[in-house]
Parts: structure tokens; sequence; C-alpha cells
């Protein structure tokens, strides 16, 4: 008997305020699944806000509680090989860990692309603790950036913020597909999904 493949989850990864959590919730409810929200996940385990941890723990001490608890989140859901229960939004920061990105390789991750300004406009007013310095925030924003375009295999750019309900389908599409990479894209008649690779076309079927 072969081996039965991992569950691969839809896992939506992007820079703070991109839009993540309302994404993964629009997929989610278009495929009648849950949604899991790592950072919601995060404050019931520290019992307290991620910005009071951060200011008494430090970033190090975060980013450990935040790995050990996403790569388990991630692990689980590879487990679900009797179909999946729920689609996942991971923490803005969560792809800087080695061991998450690893993890993250059995999923499909979807890349929640924003324009920095945006992020700041949104991110600066919340609680969150790195969108106090605004320098600090746009080299966060550089370094990161190419990290969830190499992980990515789906974008669901900024302008096509309200793509993730219309994309659901085709997510779930790929997720059969690995040779599959898919970009939302917007024109002035309309948006429509840009895929390519291998399997691409057994998509439209
Ligand atoms: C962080 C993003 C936040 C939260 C924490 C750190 C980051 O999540 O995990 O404040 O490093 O980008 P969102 O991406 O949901 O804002």
């Amino acid at each position: 008997m072969g081996a039965i493949a991992a569950h691969q989850g839809l896992v939506f990864i992007g820079f703070m305020a991109a839009g993540k959590t309302r994404a993964a919730q629009a997929v989610a409810e278009r495929l009648d699944l849950g949604v899991i929200d790592t950072d919601d996940l995060l404050v019931n385990e520290l019992g307290e806000p991620i910005s009071a941890f951060f200011e008494r723990e430090g970033e190090t001490e975060f980013r450990r509680r935040e790995e050990r608890l996403i790569v388990s989140v991630l692990d689980a859901l590879a487990g679900q090989v009797g179909g999946p229960s729920s689609v996942v939004a991971l923490g803005g920061g969560a792809i800087e860990s080695e061991a998450i990105r690893r993890a993250l390789g059995e999923h499909m991750p979807v890349w929640c692309d924003v324009d920095e300004e945006v992020a700041w406009e949104r991110a600066s007013g919340s609680d969150r603790p790195l969108a106090v310095d605004r320098r600090a925030f746009a080299e966060r924003f550089e370094t990161r950036r190419p990290i969830y375009e190499s992980l990515s295999r789906a974008i669901l750019p900024s302008a096509a913020r309200d793509a993730a309900g219309p994309a659901a389908p085709w997510l779930a599409a790929m997720q059969g597909n690995p040779g599959v990479r898919m970009i939302w894209a917007e024109s002035e008649s309309g948006s429509y999904p840009a895929v390519v690779g291998e399997g691409a076309l057994g998509l439209l079927d």
C-alpha cells in the first residue's frame, strides 16, 4: 500500500495588516471550513495580548512561543488525511522561523500581498508592537517580502482584497496539484486567476 499523502492545508501568510484573517474567513466560508487564526491561539495561550507579552518578554521569547504553537498547528493540519477542517491564518512574522518555513512545505501557502504604505496606515493605529517605528516597519517589510514570495503557491494582491471568496474554488482545486501556482489578477473588466505550472490547464475542467 502506498503512503498516504499529507493533507495540504490552505495557509494564509503576509505582512502585518495585509488582511490575512479576513481572506481566510472568506475562503473558509466558501469552502464550508473553519478558520484558525494563530495570533488568536497565541493570545489564548499567553493569557494576555501580544503587545503586553512582547513588552515584558521581548521579541525572541515571543518568536519562540509563536514557533512552537504554529509548528504544532501545521503538523496537525498535515495529518488531516480524511479531509481538511480548517484554513489557517498566520501572524506576519511567522515566516522568519526556519522551522515554520519547513512545516509550511507540507501545505499550500497563500500570500496576501499589500503595499507597504497601506500596511503602515492600517497597522500603525493598532496595538501591534512592531508597527511603532516607521523606518523599522519599512525595513521588516523589505526583508520579508521575498520570503513571502518564495513560499507562496498563490498570491492575492491587496488591490484584490475582496478576491479571496471568488478565488476559493481555485485555491481548493490547486490543493491536489502541487506544480501549479496562481496569482489573482485585477483588470478593468473584473478579476480572474492567472494560473501557471504543470497541471494548470487541468484546473479548468
Ligand atoms: C507580527 C504580526 C502580528 C503579530 C505580532 C507580530 C509581525 O500579526 O503576530 O504583532 O511580526 O509581523 P498580524 O500579521 O496578524 O498583524
